[in-house]
């Protein structure tokens, strides 16, 4: 996620936006830039990379100057480069802009202020927003920006200077954070808490379309119709590090609660509407359109918990799409003799995109003539720079070793992937397809429901995270997820965990049940209810408690099973990005339990870049 920084008062404000951006490094980002006004100059510097390439050029080329605004940018559009690198300029160089969010609809607004002769200088989205202010721009900053915000389609938080308005900022959000600190006669931005703290404490919140001037002397705020509004000042009184966990106290935690609105970020640039009111998937990115519509197969490859992400994503493309899907692990794929046709479709999915069995099984295929599509959440990464085509996952950056939000990101990814196939084959009619897409579009909400139970699973891990043995079962669509469960449990918490298919139970898996054993039987898939009944009273014969993991409405297992976790109702086919969020919130609880640092599992690294 990129983060804003920004200043305004007497004090030279470069080393303070340094500093600033500094806090938010924690954050995650490929590179950052600041832009200073400096009585009528406008003076930009950017650079790909960590901060101390920024802070070595601003030793080289000096600017002073007492406002200024910064950013520390997490690729979305194009590359990390210089270029791509905020704050970003309009085409006289006077108006700097930096953003965070996702501009959906810059492409046609790129296209239009191409045709009045302007010229890009980046693959930005964020660069048509310097643009348009520029194009509204008559003196006023202010309603240049408030004009062109009401071009924009998407999410931002942004702040904007001009040479020509001197020792003033004007900033504004929708759907992505914005915090404006108070000091005396100095003023404060930051998309994040932590940004300011060396500073001021007294804090305003902006909310979603409104607008703030800021100058030394004070600041306005505004709604969208440009009218004065008055805030309330707040007051922080967390410290630093709590501060960079927004309050939670782990990553991993915040990056749970975080999943509603990465599924969002994942979902919504991806979805249109036609003229007839219907909505359809949209994946001109990576080029999949109608001449996908004869694909024979679909082979996908991954690690971990993105190789569950590519096992879910098999239930889904044949079912959705009715074509054969194959699902390798990496580590295999790249030392067997994989037979590879031409036209199959070749999807590489991977968090960090770094990962060196799933780099190698990328290059194999490549080698071997396939187009490679990957699905990951690092622009700039390996895979990211070496497949044919990417489709990001916009989770925004993943600290916590343990997958959480990035999982689900790639689900919501590999759902498009399925319903863009069956759209292009007709498996679905138009009317289903946007049955289906409306559901996705529900699901943050409902995600944003389901963890309000976080205390009766926090209760549950009190009672159950001593178990010595604790598998996870499940069937169809809740098979994959039973996997990433049983790992996320074991990675943070080191309990002895493992998952199968309820249907293997008989075969092998039951000999092991007994008293010490916590079952989690997933149980979202209604037309094998009986069956995961049975599979439940099988091993509470034997001695087993037993956690059923089911929706919030159906009462098929409060016979059976010792306790229950809901997930709010939705299509069975796309119950994965909601079912997986309780068995995270397990192993967490599970984790803290045994009193073991969940962001820090021993023996583990974010990225596995060795084999
Ligand atoms: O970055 P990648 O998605 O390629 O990583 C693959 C695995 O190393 C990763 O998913 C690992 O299993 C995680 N620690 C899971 O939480």
């Amino acid at each position: 996620m990129c983060g804003i920084v920004g200043y305004v008062g007497v004090k030279n404000a470069s080393p303070i936006l340094i500093e600033a951006l500094k806090k938010l490094e924690y954050r995650g980002y490929d590179s950052a830039g600041i832009a200073v006004l400096n009585n009528d100059e406008l003076l930009v510097r950017k650079a790909k990379g960590a901060l101390k390439f920024l802070q070595e050029k601003i030793a080289k080329e000096i600017i002073r100057g007492s406002c200024g605004i910064g950013h520390t940018r997490w690729a979305t559009h194009g590359e990390p480069s210089d270029e791509n690198s905020h704050p970003h300029t309009d085409v006289s160089g006077s108006i700097a802009v930096v953003h965070n969010g996702i501009i959906e609809n810059y492409s046609i607004l790129k296209q239009k202020l191409q045709g009045k002769g302007i010229t890009f200088k980046s693959e930005t989205d964020t660069e048509v927003i310097a643009h348009l202010v520029h194009y509204y721009y008559d003196g006023n900053l202010l309603h240049a920006v408030a004009k062109a915000l009401n071009q924009l389609q998407g999410s931002y938080a942004l702040a904007v200077i001009c040479k020509d308005s001197p020792d003033t900022i004007v900033c504004a959000r929708k759907d992505s954070p914005l915090v404006i600190g108070q000091g005396n006669g100095e003023q404060f931005l930051a998309s994040d808490v932590p940004a300011l703290l060396e500073h001021t404490r007294t804090v305003f919140y902006l909310n979603d379309n409104e607008l703030a001037l800021i100058k030394k002397e004070g600041i306005s705020f505004f709604n969208e119709e440009l009218e004065p509004i008055e805030k309330t000042a707040e007051h922080v009184n967390w410290d630093l590090s709590a501060a960079e966990k927004d309050g939670f106290e782990h990553f991993m935690l915040k990056e749970i609660y975080e999943q509603p609105q990465s599924l969002l970020q994942t979902l919504r640039p991806r979805i249109v509407t036609g003229d007839d009111g219907l909505k359809s998937v949209n994946l001109d990115e990576i080029g999949i359109d109608q001449r996908y519509a004869q694909t024979p197969r679909v082979i996908i490859t991954a690690c971990g918990t993105a190789y569950h992400a590519g096992l879910a994503a098999k239930y889904a493309i044949e079912h959705f799409a009715r074509i054969p899907v194959d699902v390798d692990i990496a580590s295999e794929y790249r030392y067997r003799s994989p037979i590879l046709n031409p036209a199959d479709v070749f999807i590489i999915i991977s968090q960090s995109g770094e990962t060196a069995d799933t780099l190698a099984a990328m290059r194999m295929a490549k080698k071997a003539g396939a187009r490679i599509i990957a699905i990951t959440n690092v622009a700039g990464s390996t895979l990211a720079r070496e497949a044919d085509a990417v489709l990001f996952t916009l989770a925004g950056p993943e600290i916590a070793v343990a997958s959480t939000k990035a999982f689900t990101s790639q689900l919501m990814c590999v759902y498009l992937v399925a319903l863009k196939f069956a759209q292009l084959k007709g498996t679905l009619t138009k009317e289903e397809l946007h049955k289906y897409i409306e559901e996705l579009e529900a699901l943050p909400a409902k995600a944003q429901e389901l963890l309000q139970n976080k205390e009766i699973i926090q209760r549950f891990a009190a009672k159950t995270f001593n178990k010595k043995k604790v598998f996870f079962m499940g069937r169809l669509a809740d098979y994959p997820i039973s996997m990433e469960s049983a790992l996320k449990l074991k990675e943070i918490s080191y309990t002895h965990s493992e998952s199968f298919a309820a249907g293997e139970l008989k075969h092998g898996p039951i000999a092991l049940v007994d008293t010490d054993t916590l079952v989690v039987a997933v149980c979202t898939q209604s037309k094998l209810f009986d069956k995961m009944d049975s599979n439940i009273k099988e091993v509470k014969a034997r001695g087993a408690t037993v956690m059923c993991i089911t929706y919030q409405d159906e009462s098929y297992f409060n016979k059976t099973a010792d306790a229950t976790v809901t997930i709010p109702r939705t299509y069975d086919e796309l119950t994965p990005m909601l079912s997986v969020i309780p068995a995270q919130l397990f192993a967490y609880y599970c984790a803290v339990q045994r009193s073991l640092d969940p962001d820090k599992p021993r023996n583990l690294a974010k990225s596995v870049t060795v084999e």
